[in-house]
């Protein structure tokens, strides 16, 4: 448990992973949002030096690249940013919650449910948060859809329905990738239901399609049923490689509840209605605005220096993550109904011995 800073003293963080998403990261972790944040980038790590300082000169940086991250730590930064692919993601979490860093990696947390419990067990061992940066649940119109679940105000979730249309496209890794959707964006949609819950999966019944004719080698499109814990039903249908116009990157959302129905398109403000009487509108408060950073790095810059654990901190990303896993057990068997496992529950074997452990980097007063 870290202790609480008094101030918006500076935090220094690394990169890790200058591929496409990293180099995606570079603005916000050296543009005014993380000024504003008291983030200041110090150094990355990307074993491939040549394509970090392209990266670099492309955004106009100048900042030491590091091939291996136990060079990078021995600054000491106070964060971690992982933008590495998810077979790095223990490793890089292990060495920097040894070093006393706090870690915030991109999704998915894992690709299988033995990485995700060693992850678990680390970040349990250790005095640093590892949060995962699940951005669509902080989106404000589905922060307005989980506001209205919590005040009641149009009773009790019945089903919330998300679609993703996205047109075809897509990298050479990507495209390689077997079921492209369910390991692909699904899981910002999933993770986004239990937000917009406040309620686990336990159960799913998932078909996965492989069209001809689109970039995909497998799967671009998937269609889930899941059974929440609160009794609503989360239904689920995306497709990465349909023709015409797309859905917004974040989907399009409907909630039916017992009072009432919201939906949310996935870009402007959501809109609500009643059942009765004759279905007149509801109002909803106005959403509130996005950080000028992702509003994960934001979130736990928030936690560390309040001293409490950020909102997708592992053990909450793996049960976003359970719910990939489950879906592609039930697509792999004909869409046969199959039970989604609580990964925090597993065993763990972190291997990350709880001696030696350096403390959390708290912010540096000036
Ligand atoms: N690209 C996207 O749009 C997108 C969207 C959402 C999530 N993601 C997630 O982000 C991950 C990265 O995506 P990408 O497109 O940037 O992949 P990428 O393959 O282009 O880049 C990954 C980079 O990480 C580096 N790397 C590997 N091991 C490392 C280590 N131990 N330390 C430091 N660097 C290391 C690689 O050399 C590579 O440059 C994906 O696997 C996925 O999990 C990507």
């Amino acid at each position: 448990v870290t202790a609480a800073s008094p101030s918006a003293a500076p935090l220094t963080a690394i990169l890790a992973g200058l591929g496409g998403l990293g180099e995606a990261w570079l603005p916000a972790l050296t543009g005014p949002g993380a000024a504003a944040l008291g983030v200041t980038l110090t150094a990355v790590c990307e074993p491939d030096a040549p394509r970090a300082a392209a990266a670099l000169a492309r955004r106009g940086l100048a900042l030491p690249v590091h091939e291996r991250l136990w060079d990078a730590l021995a600054a000491r930064p106070a964060i971690v940013v992982d933008c590495t692919t998810p077979n790095a993601r223990l490793a890089i979490a292990r060495e920097a919650l040894l070093a006393g860093a706090h870690v915030l990696c991109v999704g998915p947390l894992a690709a299988d449910e033995e990485t995700a419990a060693r992850l678990i067990g680390a970040s349990a061992r250790a005095p640093g948060h590892l949060a995962v940066a699940h951005e669509a649940r902080h989106q404000p119109g589905l922060r307005q859809l989980r506001d209205l679940v919590r005040s009641g105000a149009l009773g009790r979730p019945q089903t919330l329905r998300a679609e993703l249309h996205a047109p075809p496209g897509a990298d050479a890794g990507q495209a390689a990738m077997r079921h492209a959707m369910l390991r692909g964006p699904a899981i910002e949609a999933f993770d986004a239901a239990r937000a917009i819950l406040g309620a686990d999966a336990l159960s799913v019944a998932c078909d996965a399609r492989t069209p001809e004719g689109q970039p995909f080698a497998h799967a671009p499109e998937a269609h889930a049923r899941f059974g929440m814990a609160d009794g609503a039903l989360f239904l689920f249908s995306g497709n990465r490689a349909e023709a015409g116009p797309p859905s917004s990157p974040h989907g399009m959302w409907r909630l039916t509840l017992s009072g009432g129905m919201a939906r949310w398109d996935g870009a402007g403000p959501a809109e609500a209605w009643t059942l009765s009487p004759g279905s007149a509108p509801h109002p909803l408060p106005p959403p509130a605005a996005l950080p000028d950073v992702p509003a994960s790095l934001a979130g736990l810059v928030a936690a560390i220096r309040a001293g409490r654990r950020p909102e997708t901190h592992v053990r909450d990303a793996a049960a976003s993550l359970a719910m990939v896993l489950a879906a592609i057990r039930s697509a792999d068997r004909d869409g046969r109904p199959e039970a989604v496992r609580r990964l925090g529950d597993l065993s763990d074997a972190s291997g990350l011995s709880a001696t030696g452990l350096a403390s959390p980097r708290q912010p540096q007063e000036a």
